[in-house]
């Protein structure tokens, strides 16, 4: 029976990049059998200017129903003054609520190609290997009490909650536990365990998971320290599991370290194998609509996909071969480009994906 993939391409770039995957899509579906439907659904801003929210019933049915669900970005300058609840970011979180997409899992892997794009030196960053594994679904995203209230000298006070329960972190330990047992058997940790007592608590369970896995060399780290390491001696690290926040953080700077944001994939996953494939980068609406943005990300998420949701490992290393061959070619879209390199725009790099797929 056909696998159905919910294909949510968003707002600003993630409709140019969400294009791109599809045609990657496309082409294994025609030329290498793989035996998926498609469908598309608003979500984000898009979904707001439509029907007054960021997640409409329908998209939710139809990520609900999807074995696997490709998002794009949400988000853009037109929605950022709506109120918070309805604001296009909140149609994301909305649906890894959900669909109880609790682990994130962001690899950041240099191409030996782009070690000229990044910004450190490529010594410091050739052969760079890293999972970094997010907590999704929890913390201070989600964390109740929240919001603004007004004290009684009439000054305003914002507050979140961070906040995890054992079972929440203990699960998220087992999958970061399980990645680090079919790699190199490195776990590192990150918290902020010297000042907040939730984190206290995260480091606890993850000593205590850890016993389950006596093979994987489990280290602790604290988060403004893990910021310094990544870009000191990033190749230190093999996996990291962290809060949702520190997540959130730690990826986007891991990514720069592989030349660009426009090259890090992620998986969402349930603990059913189901999962939302998204490029860890936003909407990116400075260079939005030009034909800029790297699709390269999002691709590299469909490749996650086929590996994760839909059982087709060998497709997916076809998929990251054919990103590496472009690569190899030279093209480079603006944010990895450098002297000598071949420029070339969003869909142009999709083509000669697809093109590096069929030869
Ligand atoms: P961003 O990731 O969208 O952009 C940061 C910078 O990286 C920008 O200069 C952008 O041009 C560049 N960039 C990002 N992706 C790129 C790509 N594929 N190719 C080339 N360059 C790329 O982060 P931001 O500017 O802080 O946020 C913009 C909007 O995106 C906000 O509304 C934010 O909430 C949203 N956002 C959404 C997601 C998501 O949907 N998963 C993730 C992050 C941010
Ligand atoms: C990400 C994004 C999201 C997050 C936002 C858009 C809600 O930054 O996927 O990294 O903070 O999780
Ligand atoms: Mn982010």
């Amino acid at each position: 029976m056909s696998k159905k993939i919910a294909v949510l391409p968003g707002d600003g770039i993630g409709i140019e990049i969400v294009a791109q995957a599809v045609k990657v899509l496309n082409c294994l579906k025609n030329d290498f059998g793989l035996d998926v439907e498609m469908e598309n659904g608003l979500v984000g801003g898009a979904a707001y200017d439509d029907s007054g929210t960021p997640l409409p019933e329908a998209t939710l049915k139809l990520a609900r129903e999807a074995d696997a669900v490709l998002l794009g970005a949400v988000g853009g300058y037109k929605w950022e003054s709506l109120d918070i609840a309805v604001r296009p970011e909140k149609g994301l979180l909305g649906l890894r609520a959900e669909l109880e997409l609790f682990a994130n899992l962001r690899p950041a892997i240099l191409y030996p190609q782009l070690a000229h794009a990044s910004t450190l030196k490529p010594e410091v960053v050739s052969g760079l290997d890293i999972m970094i594994v997010r907590e999704l679904t929890g913390g201070i995203y989600f964390g109740q009490p929240r919001g603004i209230r007004v004290l009684d000298n009439d000054e305003k006070q914002g507050f979140n909650t961070l906040i995890y329960k054992e079972s929440e972190i203990e699960r998220i330990a087992h999958v970061a536990f399980e990645t680090a047992m079919k790699r190199n058997k490195k776990l590192c940790s990150v918290d902020k365990a010297n000042v907040l007592e939730c984190t206290e608590l995260w480091r606890e369970v993850m000593i205590r998971v850890s016993k389950e896995y006596p093979e994987v060399e489990l280290s602790h780290m604290y988060v403004d320290n893990a910021a310094m390491q990544l870009v000191r001696a990033p190749k230190q690290f093999d996996v990291m599991v962290t809060t949702n926040m520190f997540g959130d953080i730690l990826s986007d700077c891991a990514a720069m370290l592989t030349g660009s944001i426009g090259m890090l994939p992620s998986a969402s996953m349930d603990k059913n194998q189901k999962g939302m494939y998204e490029p860890i980068h936003g909407s990116a609406p400075d260079i939005a609509g030009q034909d800029m943005a790297n699709p390269m990300a999002t691709i590299l998420s469909v490749a996650m996909m086929l590996r994760y949701s839909l059982g087709a490992e060998e497709l997916a290393i076809k998929v990251e071969n054919a990103v590496e061959s472009v690569l190899d070619q030279g093209l480079r879209t603006e944010d990895i480009y450098t002297e000598g390199d071949t420029k070339v725009g969003t869909e142009a790099m999709g083509d000669a994906v697809v093109a590096a797929l069929k030869t």
